[in-house]
């Protein structure tokens, strides 16, 4: 519902999402994209498209130039009219949560762990700040276990030792999620997981638990199965929790700005 989007008010003791601790790295220009792209909108057809729908049809867009698919986005939505930091960090999934965890937080949602895997799959582009990959690199009782949870493939954790130190590193360091093409949108990040070098211990350890190993070997095998299933997943995530008319929602000019 874009409530992402609204900027803090100075005056108000609550901050809005957009604020809120797992959502600050998320770089400026993001945000600028869309402002444009809505105000472009705006323009031409004023009043019509939400905020809501640009972000749904910009994240599709974005990953079709990424070499993904390209799927089909439903419009209509109209934009939240809250946004609350203190929100945000339980409807999240952490990088130090257990697949268990993860899957109560996409059921409560009505997303299912084959949604978990499917979607899981972003992981094919981006990059992550080492405070998510210290645990995976550090934590020493499982990285010695050979097939452990967090199994992890010698040269990338030498890699990640050296760009992220255990302590006093420089907390804007990224690293890539995907090794191997971190730009393009493939499935690479399944074959990845086969070969000990996810990225997050959550993404390894889809990979280790039994009922989501064999979504991965599957995933790494076949991309288009991939894309298909990607591609029905992120229509569903893009209908949960819509908002739709006056009473629920509101149609922003500005994307940053409530209504009233
Ligand atoms: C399943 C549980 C998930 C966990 C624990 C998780 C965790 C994370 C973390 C810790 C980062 C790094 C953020 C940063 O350092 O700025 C990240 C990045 C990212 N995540 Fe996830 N994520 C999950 C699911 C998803 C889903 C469902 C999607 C989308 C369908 C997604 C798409 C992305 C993308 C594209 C990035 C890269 C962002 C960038 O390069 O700036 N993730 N995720």
């Amino acid at each position: 519902d874009a409530s992402i989007l609204i900027a803090s008010k100075p005056d108000s003791k609550e901050l809005a999402e957009k604020d809120a601790l797992d959502n600050k790295e998320i770089p400026q220009e993001a945000y600028e994209t869309i402002n444009k792209a809505k105000a472009l909108v705006e323009a031409k057809c004023p009043g019509v498209v939400s905020c809501a729908d640009i972000l749904a049809i910009s994240a599709r867009n974005f990953i079709h130039l990424a070499g993904g698919p390209y799927y089909d986005v439903k419009k209509g939505r109209w934009d939240g009219k809250t946004s609350k930091a203190s929100r945000v960090s339980v409807n999240l999934p952490q990088a130090n949560s257990t697949i268990d965890e993860i899957l109560k937080l996409f059921n409560s949602k009505g997303l299912t762990l084959e949604d978990v895997v499917v979607l899981s799959g972003a992981h094919t582009i981006g990059y992550s700040h080492c405070k998510y990959v210290l645990n995976r690199i550090y934590d020493s009782k499982s990285t010695k276990q050979a097939k452990g949870p967090n199994n992890i493939d010698p040269r990338l954790l030498k890699a990640l030792t050296m760009y992220c130190p255990k302590n006093g590193g420089n907390e804007d360091v990224v690293v890539p999620f995907d090794v191997t093409t971190p730009f393009t949108f493939d499935h690479a990040y399944y074959g990845n997981l086969e070969a000990s070098m996810g990225l997050l211990a959550t993404d390894q350890a889809l990979f280790f638990d039994p009922r989501t190993k064999p979504m991965i070997q599957a995933l790494a095998k076949d991309e288009q199965k991939f894309f298909q299933t990607f591609s029905l997943a992120m229509e569903k995530m893009g209908s949960i929790g819509v908002k739709r008319g006056k009473k629920h929602g509101e149609k922003r000019k500005d994307c940053t700005l409530h209504m009233t």
